[in-house]
């Protein structure tokens, strides 16, 4: 058994700006990565740009990481970083914005080398410092070691088998007040989900558990706030955050599992989002669960059954329409990846995967 995160971690409102000199402290030039938009709207971009001033450290900023990133952000932001000759790297946003940031950090110190250089399993990991700081509450990347690329030719989405964890994560809820109502509940989702596949997973221990199941019992609190029963409190806000970052550290150990996997094509053919996509095979994977694993997640999350979780799912995802077609896609490509199929504890043929993807009846 290995527990291993190795990213210092400060949590709480208006930690940003508290914790500039630690932020100051990864180098002297910053290159802060994001998205188009959403760190500019929730006052977070601001936040940093301010806490590096206070500091005397300059910033340059590259705001153009889309949904998905594919290698060629990666390669464009290298360049940019380079010739601005930064020597540390802030993740700021949601899942994409932090694995994009965390493979900058590489390829600036790999200057030489082309996009393959980012799926090469021999290469090293050698890569600038990198702060990341979520403005959504699902992807738990500030916490990990990973980072996901789109895979234009292959129709999907993969890890890179790159291991790079932030030095330090900055978790402060607020930044989730101006996300979009759906966001934050499909981000929220994909937090439950890391929770649920690192506890039903072989690489599951009693530390990873420990970790998962608190962070079951912090989003438990919050989530009637994604019903919208509710109106979130910074308290609700921060619990969120914290939910997807003990999410993080759990697949940090473990990895993730099934849904995952099935969900990787469905997001590159449906735009899906990668929250809303995990959720659609969540409560069946409960259910092809061993039963003592699936109503202990069940009774932390506040759920009475699997059909109970699902129709949670339903109200706050809604209910995506993915065709046959594609979801037998997703069961064939899940099916030829054995390093998925044996993260499962129990053995995985492809009358479950048709199963878990709701193509047969259970
Ligand atoms: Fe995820």
């Amino acid at each position: 058994m290995e527990f291993f995160i190795p990213v210092h971690v400060y949590e709480g409102i208006g930690i940003v700006k508290a914790r500039s000199r630690e932020l100051a402290a990864l180098g002297t030039k910053a290159l802060i990565v994001t998205g188009k938009n959403s760190a500019k709207k929730n006052g977070s971009l601001r936040d940093v740009e301010e806490a590096l001033a206070s500091e005397g450290i300059p910033a340059a900023v590259f705001s153009d990481v889309e949904e998905n990133p594919a290698a060629e952000t990666i390669m464009k932001a290298r360049d940019w970083g380079l010739s601005e000759g930064v020597d540390f790297v802030v993740g700021l946003g949601g899942g994409s914005a932090l694995d994009a940031a965390k493979l900058i950090a590489l390829m600036i110190c790999h200057k030489d080398e082309g996009p393959d250089f980012l799926f090469d399993k021999n290469a090293d990991n050698l890569s600038l410092p990198v702060a990341a700081i979520p403005t959504t509450c699902g992807t738990g990347s500030e916490l990990t070691a990973v980072s996901i690329l789109t895979l234009p030719e292959k129709r999907s989405k993969s890890s890179t088998p790159h291991r790079i964890f932030p030095k330090i994560a900055l978790l402060d809820g607020t930044y989730l007040k101006s996300a979009p109502r759906q966001v934050l509940n499909n981000t929220a989702i994909d937090a439950l989900g890391h929770m649920i596949e690192s506890i039903i997973n072989v690489k599951s221990s009693d530390f990873s558990r420990m970790t998962a199941m608190e962070g079951i019992a912090e989003w438990r609190r919050s989530k009637d706030v994604l019903l919208g029963k509710k109106e979130p409190s910074d308290e609700d806000y921060q619990n969120l955050i914290k939910a997807s970052g003990l999410g993080g550290i759990a697949i940090a150990q473990t990895g993730t599992s099934l849904p995952h996997a099935l969900s990787y094509p469905i997001t590159f053919e449906m735009k899906m989002p990668h929250g809303q996509a995990i959720g659609f095979f969540e409560a069946s994977f409960l259910r092809e669960s061993p039963e003592a694993l699936s109503s202990m997640i069940l009774e932390q999350a506040g759920f009475s059954s699997p059909d109970a979780f699902e129709d949670f799912y339903r109200e706050v995802c809604g209910n995506p329409l993915i065709s046959e077609d594609l979801l037998c896609q997703a069961v064939e490509m899940t099916l030829n990846n054995p390093a998925k199929l044996e993260t499962a504890p129990f053995r995985v043929d492809q009358e479950m995967l048709l199963r878990i993807a709701g193509l047969k009846k259970s």
